[in-house]
């Protein structure tokens, strides 16, 4: 499963492209706000620093046109960006015509199978599938995930599932299980995926009986 890291923050770009650890980046206007800088600056950083997808998200939501535009606009940033659409019947449309140019397309704010399906009809690059924001109304977020990463093998729609909205390990350890092609994972997330207690522990213990035996390499 492909790992991208779901922030706009320079610093944490730089952390995990130097682990190795990232194969593309998402952004949203959320993200890109907290940061406080320009969105084609940092997109344009962010594509110099990692070598994958990087995901920028258009905003007129209501107009087809005015998507199709932006689209174009950050397409052109660089050979990486992934135009980010949300999802409904007006971004429906721009994915079909940038899929027919050959422009990629993360579709956004996805909740459910039928949405993902009609996605994937429409030649979405990228299914984003939204856990966390659904965990939050005391319903599995991940049952949806499941069911797009069936729907995508049993049509062999060339969409892959991108796992979003992941706030903790059991997301990722859910969406491994599901199949799924990728989990964008915040930065925090992705640090918490190295930890286990026993880990520690065990090296402690290694490095002590190492220094008390006097063992060295010569
Ligand atoms: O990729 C979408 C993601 O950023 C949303 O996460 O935690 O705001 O639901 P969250």
């Amino acid at each position: 499963m492909k790992f991208f890291i779901d922030t706009a923050n320079l610093d944490e770009i730089r952390t995990v492209a130097e682990m190795g650890l990232v194969d593309g980046v998402t952004t949203n206007p959320t993200l890109l706000a907290k940061e406080g800088r320009g969105f084609k600056q940092t997109i344009k950083e962010i594509c110099a620093m990692v070598d994958g997808p990087v995901s920028a998200e258009v905003v007129s939501a209501s107009s087809a046109e005015k998507m199709l535009e932006e689209a174009h606009t950050v397409a052109s940033w660089h050979p990486n960006v992934v135009v980010k659409i949300p999802f409904g019947p007006e971004g429906v449309k721009v994915i079909r015509q940038l899929t027919k140019e050959g422009i990629r397309t993360n579709v956004t704010l996805m909740f459910s199978l039928t949405q993902a399906h009609i996605a994937a009809k429409a030649g979405g690059t990228f299914l984003s599938l939204f856990v966390g924001r659904v965990d939050d109304m005391a319903t599995d977020g991940m049952e949806a995930v499941r069911d797009a990463v069936d729907m995508v093998h049993t049509y062999s729609f060339a969409s892959e599932v991108l796992v979003a909205s992941t706030r903790h390990p059991l997301h990722i350890v859910e969406s491994l299980r599901a199949g799924a092609h990728i989990a964008t994972v915040p930065f925090k997330t992705l640090e918490l995926l190295y930890k286990h207690p026993l880990t520690d522990l065990g090296l402690g213990k290694f490095t002590d009986d190492w220094q008390k035996a006097g063992l060295n390499f010569d």
